[in-house]
């Protein structure tokens, strides 16, 4: 477990995600209420950047073609996307947010 500070907690806006890059992982970090996700910033359909999409109800949607992603589990809950996102550990520490991207919490490798 490696993990590093992404972003502070004040840098969220309503529904919309924190881009950041982690050893070389874009990385979107998302709120949903007061729990923090973390997933690549990469839509697993045309390979465009998920954070530029909407984050509602515990999901990112990609602004292309409008796949949603559960930001639990990265898996897509509507097509065209099929494959799901990788996901990554995250902890709060005060107004930080750290995100391991030592590894996948859902087995998915990161592109
Ligand atoms: S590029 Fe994301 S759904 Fe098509």
């Amino acid at each position: 477990m490696a993990f590093q500070r992404a972003c502070d907690i004040s840098e969220f806006r309503d529904g919309q995600a924190v881009a950041v890059n982690l050893d070389g992982i874009d990385v979107a970090v998302a709120r949903h209420e007061d729990e923090f996700f973390a997933v690549q910033d990469l839509c697993t359909h045309g390979h465009v950047a998920l954070s530029e999409g909407e984050v509602e109800d515990c999901m990112i949607e990609c602004w292309l073609h409008g796949s949603r992603f559960d930001l639990r589990s990265g898996k897509p809950t509507t097509l065209p996307a099929t494959e799901p996102v990788a996901t990554f550990a995250v902890q709060v520490n005060g107004d930080e947010i750290l995100v391991d991207v030592s590894q996948t919490l859902n087995g998915v490798t990161p592109d």
